[in-house]
């Protein structure tokens, strides 16, 4: 129970590693909030994790907004106690080339993406527990390493959470944050659906070290460790959650 008791907000949690991550934290007593801009998906999730035995509560909104952000993070704060972690998953995927790319999609991909990230570590400083250590955990990826055709705004996003992550590191590490990311490679989820098929996911398999995809649960882990007091004098780190793809090219 390494988080009995401690409020965790995490952003994009109806479904994915978002969701992956809040059973993880639920099952290890967390307090979690489950938000997401489709409220039917946040409110099954916090069903599922409370009839399971933990506590979670859901939030509708559209985390992109910082109004709505900030509104989320009180309302948690009012039902479950001052914030001791924020962790900014939320993230809308689209792979297409860069002639292709319009305002409505960069538009949405970097608010859902980018700025809630932004929104999400504000509002945590204004509503979390000053007399214990934060935690802020992103969400990058492999992508932000290599230039891969195709996912311009993707990795755009990916990247900018990288260096802001270790921005945040320096600047609120004096404040007793830890801020770290993780880089989840290869994960089939609702997401990613649309853009990889399951042929290419057994083809992504044969050329990963590990030889094979990864799941939830793995992310979920090793998630939950930086997020934990095992990983009290790690900040400002990228951990690679994706058997081996980034090592190894
Ligand atoms: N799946 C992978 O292989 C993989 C790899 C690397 C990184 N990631 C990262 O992990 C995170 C989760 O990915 P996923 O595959 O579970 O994605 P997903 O699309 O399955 O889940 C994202 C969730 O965010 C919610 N969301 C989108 N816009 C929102 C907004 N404006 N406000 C609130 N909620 C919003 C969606 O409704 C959805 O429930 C993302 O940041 C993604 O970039 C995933």
């Amino acid at each position: 129970m390494r988080f009995s008791g401690r409020p965790i907000l995490i952003s994009g949690a109806g479904r994915g590693l978002g969701e992956g991550i809040a059973r993880q934290l639920a099952a290890e007593g967390a307090i979690v909030g489950v938000a997401d801009i489709n409220g039917e998906t946040a409110r099954a999730v916090a069903r599922s994790l409370n009839d399971a035995g933990g506590k979670a509560h859901a939030y509708q909104a559209d985390l992109g907004r910082r109004q709505e952000f900030f509104d989320v993070a009180e309302a948690f704060a009012r039902d479950a106690g001052p914030l001791r972690a924020v962790i900014n998953n939320a993230s809308v995927l689209v792979y297409e080339p860069i002639e292709n790319v319009t305002e409505e999609t960069l538009d949405k991909m970097l608010s859902a993406g980018l700025k809630s990230v932004f929104w999400g570590v504000q509002a945590f400083l204004a509503h979390r527990d000053e007399s214990a250590t934060g935690n802020i955990l992103n969400y990058s990826s492999p992508v932000a390493y290599r230039g891969r055709p195709n996912t311009g705004a993707y990795t755009t996003i990916k990247a900018g959470i990288a260096g802001l992550t270790k921005v945040l590191a320096g600047e609120l590490g004096p404040r007793g944050i830890r801020v770290n990311a993780i880089a989840p490679g290869s994960v089939p989820t609702p997401a990613t659906e649309g853009f990889v098929t399951p042929e290419q996911y057994e083809q992504r398999a044969k050329t990963i070290p590990l030889r094979r995809n990864g799941t939830p649960e793995d992310v979920a882990q090793a998630a939950a460790f930086l997020l934990s007091d095992e990983a009290a004098f790690i900040n400002g780190a990228m951990l690679a959650i994706d058997g081996g793809i980034i090592a190894a090219g």
